[in-house]
């Protein structure tokens, strides 16, 4: 986008032209605000007039005088032909696409929209072994089949990446008839597979691609970091803006190219998940970050990008702390990154991330994005300034200083379950009868629900799947190493919710 004519992101309208300046939802909403009108209609807390004194006074007149339904001259999310529409446009714009829809059910939303657009009961969906739940949620919705790869494993430090375009080729190989392909991209901790290699085979077969951009919408604004999904020619994008592109918690993005995917299926499932009271706070959000990655994206990119890298070098000169860097590239599943996320390897002080984000909790009031057995991950974005920067490096050089002789803990070894054989759909399973077993007498049965462990994230029974014993022997190994077991009903994990047999009766 970087490079782009600033007049190729303009959207052209019959008496005027709207440019990446412009936000014709936000300064549309403020303008029927500021004309005040007696609102007989729905919220019923009328620009903060009727709700509690103290939320009101709390969350400010102004947001609350924009929290608006869709009466006719605001628009229709489900519909747009107006500001909702003016302001898609200028995203795809922005993004690259063919067409953007805004979502304000998270990127979850995005996501299932993506899935269910593509396939149906009994068709197949190649998917990495470790999607988001939104992905199996989808699965299990529209009663398709998924097709899992596993995705590269990097044991050192104890995550997963994404999937290889050698491991896609092989899926369509074996599975030609799939309605399409899903790649996360760029991973939770900022690793990028090669995606233009992978579009390219999926595409050589008239498979559309979905990515899964959740931790990426900042990378289509910068060319020092990995390729977008629209740069890279996918057809479907969906990417949390709320993440790292400084619009409201739960508002995302859809891109959509046009050719293997219709637009029109797109917006009609998207409506089909999306509440009818949309969030113009929300919309507004999605709207202005859209102008501010689009006009000082690249700006703001680089200098979050230069205070990581001040921060990873710092981090790095502290003893038994490694701070992952541009070394972790050369693979055919790191194929680039995205700097800003700083991952930090903390596996030689003898204690978990885990542990360590509660110390900087407790220690320094320091919240970090998320922790793993092995490592604790930071996010950098246009909202840091170099005092966070050194309140992190004081932090980790006092937690290495605090536990540096600690050695008597040991850090299990993040092993890969096999992925066992699908018996039945994950639609079947999830609504078949079902009985709780004795975990191990469950061998042979077909599961009923999810679990997984985290590290790696990486599910081990799904619905639908026989349990072997192999697998059971896993989870009692993760569980013996002291790894969170997520996800059965039961969560002592000493039964596991099976499909009931049904035998003939005498
Ligand atoms: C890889 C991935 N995909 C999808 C999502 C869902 O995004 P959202 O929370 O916006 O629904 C997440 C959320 O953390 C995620 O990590």
């Amino acid at each position: 986008m970087s490079n782009t004519p600033s007049s190729l992101l303009n959207v052209e309208r019959k008496d005027h032209t709207l440019t990446q300046n412009d936000t014709p939802l936000f300064t549309g909403l403020k303008k029927h605000a500021d004309r005040n009108p007696v609102q007989f209609h729905i919220p019923g807390h009328k620009k903060g007039a009727g709700m509690d004194p103290e939320f009101r006074a709390f969350a400010g007149d102004n947001i609350l005088s924009i929290d608006l339904i869709n009466i006719a001259p605001l628009d229709d999310l489900h519909q747009p032909k107006s500001l909702i529409k003016d302001a898609q446009d200028l995203a795809a714009k922005a993004f690259g696409a063919d067409h953007t829809f805004f979502s304000v059910q998270g990127t979850s939303g995005a996501i299932m929209t993506m899935v269910m657009s593509v396939c149906g009961p009994g068709e197949k969906i190649i998917v990495p072994r470790n999607v988001h739940k939104s992905v199996m949620s989808a699965i299990v919705f529209c009663g398709a089949i998924p097709i899992f790869i596993h995705p590269e494993v990097d044991k050192e430090l104890g995550i997963s990446h994404g999937i290889t375009p050698i491991s896609v080729a092989h899926a369509l190989e074996q599975h030609p008839d799939a309605k399409g392909v899903l790649v996360i991209n760029p991973t939770y901790f900022g690793i990028a597979a090669d995606l233009r290699e992978i579009v390219k085979i999926a595409h050589e077969q008239d498979v559309p691609v979905l990515v899964d951009e959740a931790h990426g919408v900042h990378i289509h604004f910068h060319d020092g970091l990995p390729a977008s999904a629209m740069q890279a020619g996918a057809d479907m994008a969906a990417t949390s803006v709320h993440k790292l592109g400084g619009s409201l918690t739960q508002s995302s993005v859809l891109n959509v190219k046009e050719g293997l995917v219709s637009p029109k299926r797109v917006q009609s499932i998207l409506s089909m998940l999306t509440t009818t009271s949309t969030s113009y706070p929300l919309l507004a959000s999605l709207d202005t970050a859209r102008r501010r990655l689009a006009i000082d994206g690249k700006e703001l990119i680089s200098q979050s990008i230069s205070l990581a890298e001040n921060i990873r070098e710092r981090l790095s000169e502290i003893d038994q702390i490694k701070c992952i860097g541009s070394e972790i590239l050369g693979t055919p599943a790191t194929y680039d990154y995205d700097p800003t996320k700083i991952i930090i390897s903390i596996k030689e002080l003898g204690i978990t991330g885990y542990h360590a984000e509660v110390w900087l909790r407790e220690q320094y009031n320091l919240e970090v994005e998320l922790s793993d057995l092995y490592n604790i991950l930071c996010i950098v974005t246009p909202g840091d300034t170099q005092y966070e920067a050194d309140i992190l490096v004081e932090a980790m050089q006092a937690l290495a200083k605090e536990f540096r002789h600690d050695s008597s803990h040991s850090v299990p070894e993040v092993i890969l379950p096999d992925i066992p054989l699908l018996a039945v759909t994950p639609r079947e399973a999830f609504y078949a009868d079902t009985e709780l077993l004795p975990l191990d007498d469950t061998v042979g049965r077909v599961c009923a629900e999810f679990i997984m462990v985290y590290p790696p994230g990486i599910p081990i029974f799904i619905p639908g799947e026989i349990i072997t014993e192999d697998n059971l022997r896993y989870i009692h190994e993760n569980i013996e190493a002291g790894l969170p077991v997520q996800g059965p009903q039961d969560e002592t994990l000493t039964k596991l919710r099976v499909i009931k047999e049904h035998r003939a009766i005498k």
